[in-house]
């Protein structure tokens, strides 16, 4: 049995990733930041006992380390960390460079450098020292996104931080590699979850499903799939790997 810190784990990949590893008899902390009402859901779901509901604004100086700290008391040491968490793309945080007030997009521009960058930076550092320390070895798992290599034209900060999330992977795989730490990333496409329910069900649907040759868009079950197989030992070997989910709707070179 390991003991997983899943962030963002109140609906979406965050919750189908807890869902994974509890299945497969692990412990998990499940971070939230504002809907504690659906992080007990997500609990309420986990077959298996141990698993903990922790509260993290992950934009807030400190919270990372903290969370990591609170994690360790809750389940007696964390084994696997995934950062899923992370300010996503929305109507109120869309910022195309022509026709944004400045004052708009530093301020979009610095909560996603917060949420989707630094705070995963604090995590890996606050769970690498843990992990170390313990001396077995461990993993970690980032979800970035597809928009990393595509772009995000309307959203450029998500692009940018979602493309950095994948290159720390690669760095911190090389440093940890001699600590038995495997690092690793996923980089999903559009994904059907409840955020996206209501673009999914309006008129651009059809265009979203159209991305994929496969006629539709990801589920969260397929990506927190290939995170509990990222965090296992047989998948040790992939450490440094960044996986496209997207349905062969974005083929890089
Ligand atoms: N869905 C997609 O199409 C798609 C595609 C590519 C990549 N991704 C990535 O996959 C991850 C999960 O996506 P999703 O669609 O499942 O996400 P989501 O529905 O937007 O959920 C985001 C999660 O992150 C938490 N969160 C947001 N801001 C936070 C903060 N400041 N501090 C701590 N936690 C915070 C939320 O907690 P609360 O609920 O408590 O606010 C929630 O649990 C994200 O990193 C996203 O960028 C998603």
């Amino acid at each position: 049995m390991r003991s997983v810190l899943v962030t963002g784990g109140s609906r979406g990949i965050g919750r189908a990733v807890a869902l994974a590893f509890a299945r497969s008899g692990d412990r998990v902390a499940v971070q939230y930041a504002s809907d504690r009402a659906e992080a007990e859901e997500t609990l309420r779901q986990l077959p298996g006992e141990g698993h903990a509901v922790l509260r993290a604004d992950l934009g807030e100086s400190g919270a990372a380390e903290q969370l990591v700290e609170r994690a360790v008391a809750a389940l007696g040491s964390v084994d696997v960390l995934v950062n899923n968490a992370g300010v996503a793309p929305t109507a109120a945080n869309r910022h195309p460079v022509a026709g944004t007030p400045l004052a708009d997009w530093q301020r979009v521009w610095r909560r996603m450098v917060d949420v989707n960058l630094l705070a995963p930076a604090d995590l890996c550092w606050a769970v690498a020292r843990h992990l170390i320390e313990r001396g077995d070895g461990g993993a970690i798992v980032n979800v970035g996104s597809r928009g990393a290599f595509k772009g995000e034209p309307d959203f450029p900060a998500y692009g940018t931080t979602k493309a950095a999330l994948h290159a720390l992977g690669q760095s911190l795989a090389v440093a940890l590699a001699p600590h038995g730490i495997a690092v690793t990333s996923v980089a999903p496409g559009f994904v059907a979850t409840e955020r996206q329910a209501a673009r999914l069900a309006g008129p651009e649907g059809a265009d979203l499903r159209a991305q994929s040759p496969f006629g539709r868009v990801g589920t969260a079950e397929e990506i927190a799939a290939t995170v509990h197989f990222l965090a296992s030992p047989a998948a040790m070997w992939a450490s440094g790997t960044v996986v496209d989910l997207n349905g062969a709707s974005h083929l890089r070179l």
